[in-house]
């Protein structure tokens, strides 16, 4: 079982052991960061960023400074030269020679894939439109780990965007490979997860799947709730967009309804799905989670680079 060298596209590019592997791993620089603060020295990570991000690409950035690399990278593709129409494949060809591994982000599904076939160097989705993140999905595999003791065994209800959100694609695959014990989707009828994936969860695995409409229904049976924003930009016009976009708000009078050891999660930003009133309930753990983001991100480069096994 090695991970260095190789690329993450999909979760499903790493076994559930190299997952779990990554996870401890980031626990281990969790506990004892400084240990690990001269280990990526002399490398660099590249950052692609072709669409927004805040936490995505400061957590990579700021997980290979702690480990002593450097980085380099572009988070406007109108300030590279994808402006003027070069294409993904040459511009990676020239950052495989200026870097040691790459984290990518663009609205096109499939980009970070068709960088790895040219690539010489380990590529790193960091979101293909609404397709996959699978580095949301090891920071909220660490959260998981960490806050409820493990990863088997939970009730895990996603709720808001289930067809564009790639965090939620991501995660259900990933989490559909381990012993979950119920998975809950909880969506507008035309925001319910894609038919490809829920064919891909039936064939694969035997976890049950319940469906509904309102949050109310179902919040009091979840031991993990994945709240998720209504993605605008994948849209195709406005109009859906407004009428879809409040269609759930977590408040404290619907927090009310669930376990007392609930944690609600969330790959942020948020923008009105959680009222901020809910920020100050000890079971609200999305800025521990994308805190957590840093060590994952640590972890998996370090693999990837070969500088800890
Ligand atoms: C997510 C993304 O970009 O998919 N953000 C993130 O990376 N934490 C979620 C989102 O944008 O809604």
């Amino acid at each position: 079982m090695s991970i260095q060298g190789r690329s993450l596209i999909s979760p499903d590019d790493f076994s559930v052991a190299e997952i779990s592997h990554v996870v401890e791993t980031a626990k281990e620089m969790q506990r004892r960061p400084t240990d690990f603060g001269d280990i990526c020295r002399g490398k660099i990570l590249a950052t692609l960023f072709y669409e927004p991000s805040t936490r995505t690409k400061l957590s990579f950035e700021s997980a290979m400074l702690r480990m002593g690399g450097g980085v380099l990278g572009f988070s406007d593709a109108n300030t590279s030269s994808a402006s003027k129409g070069e294409s993904i494949a040459d511009t990676i060809r020239m950052i495989s020679a200026y870097t040691d591994v790459a984290v990518m982000r663009h609205p096109q599904e499939g980009s970070a894939k068709l960088a790895a076939e040219y690539a010489t160097i380990p590529i790193i989705n960091g979101g293909d439109g609404g397709h996959q993140h699978p580095t949301q999905t090891l920071t909220d595999l660490l959260t998981i780990a960490q806050l409820k003791g493990g990863l088997d065994g939970h009730v895990v209800a996603f709720c808001g965007d289930l067809k564009f959100g790639r965090t939620v694609h991501s995660l259900i695959r990933t989490l559909a490979r381990y012993n979950t014990r119920k998975f809950i989707l909880i969506s507008p009828e035309e925001l319910t997860l894609p038919t490809s994936l829920q064919h891909h969860l039936k064939q694969n695995s035997q976890i049950e799947t319940q469906e509904y409409r309102y949050l109310e229904d179902a919040i009091g049976e979840a031991d993990i709730l994945y709240m998720t924003r209504i993605q605008r930009e994948r849209f195709f016009n406005e109009d859906d967009y407004q009428r879809l976009k409040d269609s759930y708000i977590l408040d404290a009078h619907k927090l009310e309804l669930a376990k007392s050891d609930v944690i609600v999660m969330h790959p942020l930003p948020r923008v009105n799905e959680i009222a901020y009133e809910v920020d100050r309930d000890p079971r609200a753990v999305y800025f521990q989670q994308a805190a957590m983001g840093v060590y994952v991100r640590m972890a998996l480069m370090a693999l990837q680079l070969g500088v800890i096994r």
